[in-house]
This record gives structure tokens, C-alpha cells and sequence, in this order.
């Protein structure tokens, strides 16, 4: 049995004609869920955030192709190939960031390009097979994770984490939040401090539900309070996701985890970035050369649909920042847990 059915709700799932997704923009108040049948409404709910986190964004994309393709019926196999490069293309420029949809929809492709002698009808099937594999290989590579970073957490210790990297963020039980149910399920008390992580906060509108849904012990503070609970409560280790990681072992986030690595690196506590396989960039050498998605501005002005800024300000609002390599501890993947070349 996968620890993923100990949970008590399902982010996205596969009913033969659609992907029923959990509408994340109605949570905590709202379980609701969203039967998308067609490639607009995977389009926007990715954009907008219904369905968000690295590999879950990844799963949902290699289903649209699969609702994308079936809209349409093709008389040669030439214009299959004609939507599928306009379905792929649109599923690629809903966020920049997150390295997982890029992936998943390469898998998607490539799937195509080894069918070249295949009509339409049979290529569907294989993207079907496809997109089921990408999701089935990601509830495997959470379970994994789990498994390993739980060996990294002891009986009674405290874990801070940022935005939600947990079972709402794929499609298993999450990476960082994976970890700490993994532990739980083993019998180990763990506490959890969960950044609200403004703008719009995956932390405590996500991070607190889901853990409150297990059962875990989780405690909300604002962004701001961070340091001062590293430096007054017992904090054993921080524990985040990643959108995409560099070659450098550069990782992007959402934002305000550079701020809390800076904050760990300066009280001694142990920052540890949790991540499939599937996060890793081996194109992209440095941190830097990763695109930030920059969103829209009401996310910072508005606060669940009241204006907390006048109007007219000038506003910045990156979607996700860039922790150098130097402050991570180490990198928990399916295949273990590797120390960063920075602390060996
Ligand atoms: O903007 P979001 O909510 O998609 O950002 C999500 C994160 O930053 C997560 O930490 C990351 O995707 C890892 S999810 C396992």
C-alpha cells in the first residue's frame, strides 16, 4: 500500500475523460474540486494557481496534452502533429519557473517523435500511458523521499518549512511535508513551524490544512517571525521544495526561501531541500540563469479581495528567489540524501 492513501484528499486524479484537480484557491475555507475537460481549463489552472507546485504542475500538464489532443479529431497525421506542438506550447507558457513542467511535456513529446508510423488514435493512447506514468512515478519518488529524510529526523524535533511542498504540491504525499508525514507514520513526535508565505499564502492556507488533516502538530507564523523563532524555539532543521535545481546546486523556490536559508545559515541550523529528480536542471549551470515568473501586482496589494496598499504603487513581485548552493545542507532526492559539495 502507498502512504499516499493515508491521506485523507486527492489533489489531482485522472478519471478517464478528465483531471479532476482540487481547486487550491478555495483553500482552507472550500474543498472543492474542478473536473477540467478541456486544454483552456488546464491552461488557467495552472496560471492561476488551482493546481500549483513543481511536480504537480508537471502532472497536470502531461494530462492536458492528453485533453488537449482529444478536442480535436485529425484527418492526417499531420495535423495531429500541428496541435500537439499548439497544446505543448500553451501548457508551456503558463509559469516559467518550475522545471517539472518543462519536463513533463518533453516526456510527452518525445513520446510522439517514437511514433512517427502510428495514427493518431494509437499516439493518444501512449500520451495517456505516459502522462499515468509521470504521475506514478512521482507518487513512487515522494514515498522515497519520505523514506530517506525521514531517517534525518528524530523523535520530538521541530521542522520549519516555507510555502507547501506537500501532498497539494504533487501527486504523492509532497517532498518537505512527504518527510515529516513519513517520520509521523513511523511513530517519531514531530512538530512543525510553517512560514505563512506571503503573497499568497501557501503556508497557511495549505501547509497548516493538509498537516492539520494528518493529524501533525503545526504552528503558523508570519513570514517576519522567522528569525526570531529560529533563535528562541528549538529548530532542528528547515525543510523546503524546489521549483528548479541548477547544476550548481542552485535552488529556486518560492519566495522568501533565500531569506529563510540566510536565516538558518546565521543560527546553525541544518536547511535541507527536498526534491524529485525531475526538479533537477541539467541545463541550466547557475541559479541565475533560472527565470523568476514575476506575477501580477494584486497579489501584493490585495489580501483575499481587499486593497492593503494605495493604489498607484509601484509593485515588485517575483514568484520565486534563488538560494545559492552554499546554504544548503544537503539535497533529499528518491535516491538519497546528498550532502551539498559546500558541506563535505
Ligand atoms: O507558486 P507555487 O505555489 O507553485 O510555488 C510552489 C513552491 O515554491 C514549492 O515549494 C515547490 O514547487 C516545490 S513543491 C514539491
Amino acid at each position: 500500500m502507498l502512504m499516499l492513501d493515508k491521506l485523507k484528499f486527492k489533489t489531482l486524479e485522472w478519471t478517464g475523460d478528465s483531471l479532476r484537480i482540487l481547486d487550491q484557491t478555495r483553500l482552507p475555507n472550500e474543498v472543492t474540486y474542478l473536473d477540467c475537460t478541456k486544454l483552456e481549463d488546464v491552461v488557467s489552472a495552472i496560471r492561476n494557481l488551482k493546481v500549483r507546485g513543481a511536480p504537480a504542475i508537471g502532472i497536470s500538464a502531461a494530462f492536458g496534452v492528453v485533453i488537449g489532443i482529444n478536442e480535436q479529431e485529425f484527418s492526417s497525421r499531420h495535423e495531429f502533429e500541428q496541435r500537439l506542438d499548439h497544446v505543448i506550447s500553451a501548457l508551456a507558457n503558463t509559469r516559467p519557473t518550475a522545471v517539472n513542467l518543462f519536463w513533463a511535456l518533453e516526456r510527452m513529446k518525445e513520446v510522439s517523435g517514437r511514433s512517427k508510423e502510428k495514427d493518431p488514435e494509437q499516439v493518444v493512447q501512449l500520451l495517456l500511458q505516459e502522462a499515468i506514468s509521470i504521475h506514478e512515478e512521482d507518487k513512487w519518488m515522494c514515498e522515497k523521499i519520505g523514506e530517506f529524510g525521514a531517517d534525518l529526523l528524530k523523535d520530538g524535533d521541530t521542522v520549519l518549512t516555507h510555502c507547501n511542498a506537500g501532498a497539494l504540491a504533487t501527486g504523492g504525499i509532497g517532498t518537505a511535508l512527504g518527510i515529516i508525514y513519513t517520520a509521523t507514520w513511523q511513530g517519531k513526535r514531530i512538530s512543525v513551524f510553517a512560514d505563512e508565505t506571503r503573497p499568497v499564502l501557501q503556508g497557511a492556507r495549505l501547509t497548516v490544512w493538509e498537516l492539520q488533516q494528518q493529524g501533525v502538530d503545526v504552528t503558523l507564523i508570519c513570514d517576519n517571525m522567522a528569525a526570531f523563532v529560529m533563535k528562541k524555539k528549538k529548530i532542528d532543521c528547515i525543510i523546503v521544495g524546489a521549483d528548479r535545481i541548477a547544476t550548481n546546486g542552485d535552488v529556486a523556490n518560492k519566495i522568501g526561501t533565500y531569506n529563510v536559508a540566510i536565516l538558518a545559515n546565521f543560527h546553525k541550523i541544518p536547511f535541507y531541500v527536498a526534491a524529485p529528480s525531475s526538479s533537477f536542471d541539467p541545463a541550466i549551470s547557475k541559479g541565475d540563469d533560472i527565470i523568476i515568473e514575476e506575477r501580477g501586482c494584486e497579489e501584493v496589494t490585495d489580501c483575499f479581495g481587499s486593497k492593503i496598499a494605495p493604489s498607484g504603487v509601484k509593485i515588485y513581485s517575483p514568484a520565486f528567489d534563488i538560494t545559492p548552493a552554499e546554504l544548503v545542507t544537503a539535497y533529499i532526492t528518491e535516491k538519497g540524501v546528498q550532502s551539498s559539495k559546500f558541506n563535505v
